[in-house]
């Protein structure tokens, strides 16, 4: 508060037909709460029509089960293995999980690099690379001998019809890796190992890392039934009835849904709100057209508008004396994580100066006041659009259960809702504000997404060996 209240005594400072300008150009960016509440609606909507059997070709949120349909009621016990792919980094995981009556989960971890030609090279040599990844971490464990059970979270929007098997409907966040879209991911991880022969596992479960991450915070509350990623890319989670799941058979009981709400407005229903930078970033992408949401949220994309909001001002003269440095025309160049740092600078405008230096760019005061105002709006925007899109999940969740007054729990992860000094205040006053009928508390997990895919592989073993009883 204190920050934005200088923020706007600093930007006051700025002359005022120059602010006037600034202003101009970020109008569309400012999001009224009558806005929020219309986009909040439309997202509602497309929620219902991914659900619907009829309706999910059209619907740009894809709302695909997951078949997770239980939580961990704490039985569970073992030693499980989890790969955790999308994210900012790779991580192979041993979890044990122990029955002892204190719930306790012990993580071991070992992070891998993805280098980029990887992430867009060939499906085989991704797959082999974690393979081998899985038996560095094995070797070094001294597990090779044993054959154990893994959960593998596969952070991108797949078709499952079941636990075990998850087809890659597309990419996201970067990756491009070819001849893996349409195909079954656990089939292609199988093979790789197979391959090399020098150990073996048993794959349990495929798991999205908002899946992961809900399971992880539900372990500890048991009114967590949504699981919110605000990291490199973007997406929710929640508990659905099975009977408004038109896609799988059967009326009992829940099931848990991978929205995949990155993709909201890939029909063309944000495009009253998308800005030319918007436009810009998406034209320019990996994937143009796809994940629209995604890429007003998320940390792959919020530095990639911020740079193209400084470009177009500096070719209108609002900013470093009109000139363009070499380093600002590279895609990419300005990181979100500047977003944070530059919002975490409180007075002195040191840490914008610094970066703008090391972007080439000659900064005076009032382009440092300029562009903390552009980086504030740019995450205020997001952090606006993110809850409303949460507050249409937990809307939805009350009216499905009848209820006036709704209380719940949303497990959260990704780099960008736990390092940036705004986003989670926003994003939680948005959803109050959206639906005041829902209570809704924010759980941070540590190491969700890995955690969670070991406690659904251990639920699934749990069930499994029940049933050979
Ligand atoms: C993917 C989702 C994932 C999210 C957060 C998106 O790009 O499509 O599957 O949950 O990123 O990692």
């Amino acid at each position: 508060m204190i920050a934005s209240h200088l923020l706007a005594c600093l930007f006051a400072e700025l002359r005022h037909d120059q602010a006037q300008r600034v202003d101009k150009y970020l109008y569309h960016m400012r999001l009224s709460d009558e806005t929020l509440q219309e986009i909040s609606d439309r997202f509602g909507k497309d929620m219902e029509k991914g659900l619907g059997a009829d309706t999910n070709p059209t619907a740009s949120v894809k709302m695909l089960p997951t078949f997770v349909r239980s939580t961990p009621d704490g039985t569970e016990e073992g030693e499980f293995l989890s790969l955790d792919l999308g994210g900012t980094n790779f991580r192979v995981l041993r979890v044990k999980v122990a029955d002892n009556g204190s719930k306790k989960v012990e993580m071991e971890n070992q992070i891998y690099a993805i280098p980029e030609d990887l992430m867009r090279g060939s499906g085989a040599q991704l797959f082999d690379h974690i393979a081998e990844c899985l038996a560095s971490f094995m070797e070094q464990l001294q597990i090779k001998e044993k054959k154990l059970p893994l959960g593998f979270t596969f952070s991108f929007p797949c078709y499952q019809t079941k636990l075990d098997e998850s087809i890659l409907v597309n990419w996201t966040k970067g990756f491009k890796s070819s001849g893996v879209e349409g195909r079954d991911v656990v089939s292609l991880l199988r093979k790789a190992i197979r391959k090399r022969g020098d150990f073996d596992i048993d794959i349990v479960a495929v798991v999205n890392d908002t899946v992961g991450t809900m399971m992880t915070c539900g372990y500890d509350d048991h009114n967590c039934e949504v699981g919110l990623i605000v990291g490199t890319g973007s997406n929710a989670c929640y508990m659905e009835e099975m009977k408004n799941v038109e896609l799988v058979e059967g009326d009992e009981g829940r099931m848990c849904i991978n929205m995949e709400w990155g993709a909201f407005g890939d029909n063309g229903c944000l495009d009253d709100f998308r800005t030319e930078f918007d436009v810009a970033v998406d034209d320019n992408s990996l994937y143009p057209g796809k994940q629209r949401y995604e890429k007003m949220i998320s940390g792959k994309y919020l530095g990639e508008i911020v740079r193209n909001i400084l470009i177009n001002f500096t070719k209108r003269g609002l900013l470093f004396r009109g000139r363009i440095s070499e380093r600002l025309k590279t895609q990419d160049i300005f990181e979100t994580k500047f977003l944070s740092q530059i919002e975490s600078d409180r007075l002195a405008l040191l840490q914008v100066r610094s970066i703008l230096q090391h972007l080439g760019l000659e900064s005076t005061c009032d382009d440092s006041i300029i562009v903390k105002e552009v980086c504030a709006v740019v995450a205020r925007r997001a952090a606006q659009l993110c809850g409303a899109g949460m507050a249409a999940v937990v809307e939805k969740i009350r009216e499905n259960r009848g209820l006036d007054f709704f209380r719940v729990t949303v497990g959260v992860d990704g780099t960008l809702y736990k390092l940036h000094p705004h986003f989670s205040a926003v994003m939680h006053e948005t959803v109050r504000k959206l639906a005041p009928k829902c209570e809704v508390s924010f759980l941070q997990s540590e190491d969700g997404s890995g955690k969670g895919a070991a406690l659904i592989t251990a639920v699934a073993c749990r069930i499994r060996e029940a049933g050979q009883h």
